[in-house]
């Protein structure tokens, strides 16, 4: 795992956790402890989807998430937002989320110290969530997490969000919502994950990331107002990482010699 820094015209120290996916996580601690950011994000994918075959709450199936969020939560105030593995939460696992002390914004902003933090859900969770309740008759299929043509996130609350005043932090799983979703919003900071560095580097490339296909344009990397972690696992297996290591972000204010 390496360690990647940014500065960025913020005001706290950030550090960004992206894509989990329920692996142990003490060298995720260790580096917290090292660094000691003033807020983690955790921008989704934090456990691996399992397709729900009964009413057991899919949280206390993970073997690490929930330590996870608390070891997260006891070093600093920690934020939380849910990406395409986590379409199948119920309300009981969202309360048990809550119940490690950290904030969940599941499409939806609070305030802290100051500023405003959001998390953009992934459209697939939406999806789900409102074939669950009974207000969708479509069965979200798992294509729909990756696929932006076949469902789209919510974001109609993210015209109040960035009324708020001040500096705006959005985590958003996906960064293939950057262009038509948050680019032209008025917020200060997107943190996003999901494309796992593009899986295979090459020539300082992605090969290919869920949602956007061959050769993606956003895997690693500042991108605008957008920061894009190449993640904390490995979900596309058998296919390696390759020239592509796993990664812990922070972003940290400028420095008085930066402006
Ligand atoms: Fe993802």
């Amino acid at each position: 795992m390496k360690e990647t820094f940014y500065r960025f015209d913020t005001p706290c120290r950030i550090c960004l956790l992206a894509d989990i996916h329920d692996r142990p996580f003490a060298e995720i601690t260790a580096s917290i402890d090292k660094r000691s950011p003033d807020i983690i994000a955790v921008a989704g994918d934090f456990i691996y989807a399992h397709a729900p075959h009964d009413d057991t709450p899919v949280m206390s199936k993970a073997k690490n998430a929930l330590d996870m969020l608390y070891a997260c939560a006891m070093r600093a105030p920690t934020f939380v937002s849910l990406g395409n593995h986590e379409w199948m939460l119920s309300e009981t696992d969202k309360s048990m989320i809550r119940k490690t002390g950290v904030t969940l914004l599941d499409n939806e902003w609070t305030e802290h110290s100051g500023m405003f933090i959001a998390g953009l859900t992934s459209s697939g969770v939406s999806a789900y969530a409102a074939f669950r309740k009974g207000k969708s008759e479509v069965y979200p299929e798992w294509n729909h997490f990756n696929s932006p043509q076949r469902s789209e996130p919510l974001v109609d609350w993210l015209d109040g969000f960035e009324k708020q005043p001040g500096f705006k932090l959005l985590m958003s799983h996906h960064p293939e919502y950057y262009p038509k979703y948050l680019k032209n919003r008025a917020v200060s900071l997107v943190l996003s994950g999901h494309a796992h560095g593009g899986q295979i580097r090459l020539f300082g490339r992605g090969l290919y990331a869920p949602g956007q296909g061959i050769l993606p344009r956003y895997t690693s990397g500042r991108y605008g107002k957008m920061i894009v972690s190449r993640g904390l696992s490995n979900t596309a297996e058998p296919i390696p990482r390759l020239f592509n290591r796993r990664e812990i972000v922070y972003i940290l204010p400028k420095q008085k010699a930066d402006k």
